[in-house]
């Protein structure tokens, strides 16, 4: 299973429920990587969407442990029923948040990173893969966007 994350210098990812930066290339790189996969989201990633709907072009899995059903998604309620609900999909990508993505973490061989140079407040934190002995950066694009430096990394698991 694979996982796409944009984070600021300090890993952080979000604040209050949102994104406090976002940049026009990482929503295209989001955008090409997703686009007729499977993504398991988190309930209160879902509700920062546009519209708080379900994403378009995409099978969406909704993980949460109160709603049973949400219009143009699939709804799960645990971690293991995630797994199963995805057993036959072809490509499936964890889009977070923080908390699915920890849930969803050892599920994961490979993650795409967008890196941005920049660190708002977030209270919403991606475990820092360079910290960690069984991740490897095996791929990195360096570019700017704005005022910001950044870089789309792609890690995976090692062995
Ligand atoms: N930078 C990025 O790439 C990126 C990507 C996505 C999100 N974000 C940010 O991440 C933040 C949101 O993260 P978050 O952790 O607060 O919320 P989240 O992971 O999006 O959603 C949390 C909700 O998902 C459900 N859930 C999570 N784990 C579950 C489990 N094991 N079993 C059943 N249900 C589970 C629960 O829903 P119920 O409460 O309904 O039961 C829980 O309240 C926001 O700031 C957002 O902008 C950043």
């Amino acid at each position: 299973m694979e996982a796409i994350v944009a984070v600021y210098s300090d890993w952080g990812i979000g604040s209050e429920g949102t994104q406090p930066i976002v940049i026009p290339e990482d929503r295209r790189r989001f955008a090409q990587l997703t686009k007729g996969a499977t993504v398991i989201v988190g309930r209160r990633t879902m509700e920062d969407f546009p519209g708080g709907k379900p994403l378009k072009d995409r099978e969406n899995l909704v993980i949460t442990r109160h709603a049973d059903e949400i219009e143009g998604a699939t709804v799960v309620h645990t971690v293991k029923e995630a797994i199963e609900a995805t057993k036959d999909c072809g490509r499936v990508f964890v889009i977070g948040g923080a908390t699915v993505f920890m849930a969803m973490f050892s599920q994961l061989d490979r993650i795409y990173v967008t890196k941005i140079g920049a660190q708002p407040k977030s209270d919403a934190y991606f475990p820092n893969l360079d910290s960690l002995p069984d991740w490897k950066c095996t791929e990195e694009e360096r570019f700017v966007s704005g005022e910001y430096q950044c870089s789309f990394c792609t890690y995976e698991r090692i062995d």
